[in-house]
């Protein structure tokens, strides 16, 4: 199965809105000068700096080791780490991340791994895909890959809980949630629905032959077009985001 990838370059050109549309989630955070906070997915710093800006002392951990190396390269303290796996045992104010807790399905085994990271009433304040997000492009992905006669559940690398669902999970694990919020954010992109495809979805498109890739590509733009393409505005994926605040017992 071909796992999901970030390339430096292709992420700062197809990829950039992920961290300049997470400032909400910060704000939800509201970090204090002096705080120790863990960034969980920290991609390639962006946000990470900002919380540095802020006075706070960062570790930031990111699963892809690409990324991490974009994060030293500005200067931070960035680790290769697992959300399911962290080294980490009751030393954070806050874990933060922003756009990465949907590509992880053990939901349960983050959730635990971050409650062992924060100090007891440390807060755990993020934001990412939630139930219905991408739903157009999900759903393209799967009935081109269904009509070549290949099974897209198996490689559909996604989890996008509900507002109630992902409530009940970080109560299970002793959390008191704060605020959690559902609200679609329809996010234009800034090339085109390939670019997206080639960025976000590997996944898929790894499970047929590299020669056929533009055209797998091409038949998922022709099913999406008609509910995400205008000819004055371009690509627009219907993204849908779950944030949330919760404090550790
Ligand atoms: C998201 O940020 O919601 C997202 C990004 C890429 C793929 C799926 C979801």
């Amino acid at each position: 199965m071909t796992m999901q990838q970030w390339n430096p370059e292709t992420y700062e050109k197809n990829a950039r809105f992920v961290s300049d549309l997470g400032t909400g989630v910060v704000d939800l955070l509201a970090p204090k000068p002096g705080e120790r906070i863990l960034d969980l997915g920290c991609g390639d710093g962006a946000l990470t700096e900002k919380l540095v800006a802020e006075g706070c002392r960062v570790v930031a951990v990111d699963a892809s080791a690409e990324q991490v190396a974009g994060a030293v390269k500005r200067g931070l303290d960035a680790r290769v780490a697992r959300a399911e796996a962290l080294p980490f045992d009751a030393e954070f104010d806050a874990v933060f991340s922003n756009a990465v807790l949907h590509w992880v399905k053990d939901a349960d085994g983050v959730i635990a791994s971050v409650a062992r990271a924060l100090r007891p009433g440390g807060r755990f304040v993020a934001e990412f895909g939630g139930a219905g997000c991408i739903a157009t492009i999900r759903n393209a992905l799967h009935a081109v890959l269904d009509r070549r006669g290949l099974n897209a559940s198996a490689v559909d690398p996604w989890y996008f809980p509900s507002d109630a669902d992902y409530r009940a999970k970080l109560e299970a694990h002793g959390f008191t949630v704060r605020f959690i919020t559902l609200f679609p954010r329809p996010t234009p992109l800034p090339g085109d629905a390939a670019a997206w495809l080639e960025t976000f979805a590997q996944p898929f498109l790894g499970v047929v032959a590299p020669a056929d890739r533009p055209a797998l590509i091409a038949e998922v733009c022709d099913a999406m077009r008609p509910a995400l393409f205008s000819p004055a505005s371009g690509w627009t994926a219907d993204y849908i985001r779950l944030r949330f605040a919760a404090e550790r017992a």
